[in-house]
């Protein structure tokens, strides 16, 4: 369940701005691309994830058809690019889950007609949508951690449900799954033979996300095997699992949704706007606050269908709701993503938020990368080379926070998050000795980490490698920068030192 609270600040947060200007990353010499399937941008740098510096206001419209995500356009991804010789030890990745019905509807309109079973002569659809259909029918061979077992594995409503998945949004996660297996193919990061542990999936309660994380999965592995395949529930949106309990994180969101509301209500633009669209629906402006137009006013400009109007009534209401009307809401949803980084109260709930998932990652990494060590013997089963967190925005949103990328814009449909381990070539150390010769010693390769976020790298943004020295014979970020950050680092901005101790602390 998406709480009340947070979906509330899903509301805020349907943002995005853009106010710093990001240096273009420089990709260094010895980057191989993976093989073909995957556009690759080299030397052109389009900037997708971090906005256009600021030249000129953000257009809020443009800034809602990027939100939408329609897969029409060949994408580019950084996933998988690394030194030669450099080997891919695992890989862990969040995403939102795809377009979706709204969640409220506007009263006195009908809502979208928009049809959510799956053909292939709709558009958009894609090669793998049939074979994934036919996949999706023999699901009940796989593991699902209750409740997830009576979720439908595809949408199947000719009118949509509220909040259930589009067919575009199954295409969104085909198209990424299948450009991280376009990739990882020759990096051979999954074994042909895989087991449970090494690959599984984790997912809210919401079919949306189930869907999702299906639809993600069959695009990396087409006919992956159900009978290996585990589905974990995650009860919290924040993929906290046992250790949710966090005092300071609850205060801190309060704060933050006073910061959201003493905002809006001081936007006499917005509260005009809201009046308008009331009238002309014949509502009460608290009843049409209350039921988020801006929800389904996208997901009718995401699919391309003109706004709601209703009859002219003999009260001075009647017609139809207008784009000027969406941009203020969406303008105001702007200012307000500004507001927040610049009062930093969410940045520091964010932090909360995601250290149980942040910890779990690490520590999977961790153990995929113990288990390679040399002389190692492999735990039977082996360990999490690939795990995927089907996600809400109000758990992308954070979890770019807690990373420190403050920047980034505000999660899409289908966004994703890609957490990359990579190993260097072992390097032979020849030590002279005096007296005894040459005497060789091998020594292990180093860790590096790679995040990407909607297939750009945005390693060199994130709180831990912001300030890394790249050089030509260490292009990439060290592991431990990662893992001390999420272990001690992360909290120093609540002068404490673990989850726990800020967790427990009043506020700062
Ligand atoms: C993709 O769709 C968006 C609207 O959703 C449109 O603005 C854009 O022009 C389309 N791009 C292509 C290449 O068709
Ligand atoms: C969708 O529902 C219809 C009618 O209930 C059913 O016949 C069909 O098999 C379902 N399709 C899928 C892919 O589940
Ligand atoms: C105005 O008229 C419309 C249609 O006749 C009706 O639905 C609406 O409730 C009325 N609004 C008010 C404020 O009386
Ligand atoms: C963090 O991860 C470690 C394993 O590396 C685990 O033992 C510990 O309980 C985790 N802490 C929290 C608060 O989740
Ligand atoms: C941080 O904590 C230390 C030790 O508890 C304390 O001495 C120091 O005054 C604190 N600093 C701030 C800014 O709260």
């Amino acid at each position: 369940m998406v709480s009340a609270a947070a979906a509330r600040l899903l509301l805020l947060l349907i943002l995005s701005v853009n106010l710093i200007p990001i240096t273009p990353i420089v990709e260094e010499r010895p980057f191989q691309a993976p093989d073909g399937g995957v556009k690759t941008a080299v030397g052109k740098s389009r900037k997708r994830v971090f906005p256009a510096p600021h030249t000129q206001e953000p257009n809020p419209v443009s800034e809602a058809y990027g939100y939408c995500n329609t897969p029409n356009r060949t994408e580019q991804a950084w996933e998988g690019h690394s030194p030669a010789d450099y080997k891919l030890l695992s890989v862990q990745v969040m995403i939102r889950h795809g377009d979706r019905y709204p969640l409220y509807s506007i009263p006195k309109t009908k809502r979208p007609a928009i049809d959510c079973t799956l053909s292939n002569s709709r558009n958009p659809s894609h090669p793998l949508l049939s074979p994934f259909i036919s996949h999706m029918g023999q699901g009940s061979r796989g593991h699902w951690e209750s409740p997830l077992g009576s979720v439908p594995r595809v949408p199947n409503h000719s009118s949509c449900e509220m909040g259930e998945l589009t067919q575009t949004g199954v295409v969104q996660h085909l198209r990424n799954g299948q450009l991280l297996h376009h990739a990882y193919k020759p990096h051979k990061l999954l074994p042909p033979v895989w087991t449970p542990r090494q690959v599984w999936l984790e997912t809210t309660g919401k079919s949306r996300t189930l869907q999702s994380g299906l639809a993600f999965l069959y695009g990396l592995m087409p006919d992956f095997d159900w009978t290996k395949l585990t589905v974990r529930h995650q009860w919290n949106t924040l993929f906290c699992g046992s250790a949710c309990d966090c005092p300071a994180r609850n205060r801190y969101l309060e704060e933050e949704q006073r910061r959201e509301y003493r905002l809006r209500v001081a936007d006499t633009e917005l509260e005009r706007t809201y009046a308008d669209m009331a009238r002309t629906l014949g509502l009460p402006t608290r009843q049409l606050r209350a039921a988020n137009p801006i929800d389904s006013l996208l997901c009718h400009l995401c699919h391309g269908l003109s706004f709601p109007c209703v009859p002219l009534g003999d009260n001075g209401s009647g017609g139809c709701l207008t784009l000027a009307q969406f941009a203020v809401i969406r303008r105001q949803q702007l200012d307000d993503e500004a507001d927040r980084r610049r009062v930093g109260l969410y940045h520091k709930y964010a932090i909360l938020a995601m250290y149980p998932y942040l910890n779990k990652t690490a520590a999977k990494m961790e153990r995929v990368a113990r288990s390679n060590e040399a002389g190692r013997q492999p735990r039977v089963g082996g360990e999490e080379i690939f795990t995927l967190s089907s996600a809400h925005d109000v758990t992308v949103a954070p979890l770019l926070s807690a990373l420190g990328l403050e920047e980034a814009r505000f999660p899409r449909f289908a966004a994703r998050v890609v957490f990359e381990l990579w190993k260097s070539p072992p390097v032979t150390q020849v030590k002279k000795k005096a007296g005894k010769g040459e005497k060789s010693k091998a020594k292990g390769g180093e860790l590096f980490i790679r995040v990407l976020y909607n297939g750009e790298d945005v390693t060199f943004h994130t709180a831990f490698c912001r300030s890394h020295e790249r050089h030509v014979s260490q292009p990439l970020c060290p592991m431990k920068n990662f893992l001390s950050y999420v272990r001690r680092d992360m909290f120093s901005v609540f002068n404490a030192t673990s989850y726990k101790e800020a967790c427990y602390k009043p506020l700062v």
